[in-house]
């Protein structure tokens, strides 16, 4: 592999602050690279009544996360180090577990897809808070795609809602 990180980062910024900027930033590129792989592999096994509004909601929620995916990597790149994106290392570097399901119904995929989301919300607004002091651009681009994500939660957890309100996650 070739040295992580080049001789300069953005002009004004410590290398020491932005070395720990681009190390949570990989992280979430793991997270992202994660999720569109995981996103494609629901679509193609989603089963039963809502098959198409489920299957035909998840490839525009793809093509948003490959393109934060790109944001987050070419932010990396930008900070002077060198953004991994092989499927080995998102393997190695990610700190959640697997995707559960195989084929199985549409409630069931949406309420783990749904716990899948919460988790990378959870995760984007703690790297919010970490990077936010130092570095405002990151900041600025990880704002944006936690907006995304809550976006798309809402449209995943309205399948599971109920008309009082009420959360009705399924599991099989
Ligand atoms: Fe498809």
């Amino acid at each position: 592999m070739t040295e992580n990180y080049a001789d300069y980062t953005t002009p004004g910024m410590d290398f020491e602050d932005s070395h720990r900027v681009t190390e949570t930033l990989q992280l979430r590129l793991h997270a992202l690279n994660d999720l569109q792989l995981t996103l494609k592999h629901a679509h193609w096994n989603v089963v039963g009544p809502n098959f198409i509004a489920v299957h035909e909601m998840l490839d525009p929620q793809v093509d948003e996360v490959r393109g934060w995916a790109d944001l987050v990597a070419e932010r990396i790149a930008t900070m002077g180090a060198s953004p991994n994106g092989t499927p080995g290392s998102i393997v190695t570097g990610r700190t959640w577990e697997d995707y559960p399901l195989g084929r199985a119904s549409t409630q069931a995929h949406i309420s783990a897809l749904n716990d899948v989301y919460t988790g990378m919300i959870q995760d984007f607004r703690n790297a919010i808070a970490e990077t936010g002091k130092v570095d405002p651009m990151t900041e600025d681009i990880l704002v944006e795609i936690t907006r995304g994500l809550e976006l798309f939660q809402w449209f995943l957890r309205s399948f599971i809602t109920t008309s009082d309100g009420a959360l009705k996650p399924v599991t099989d």
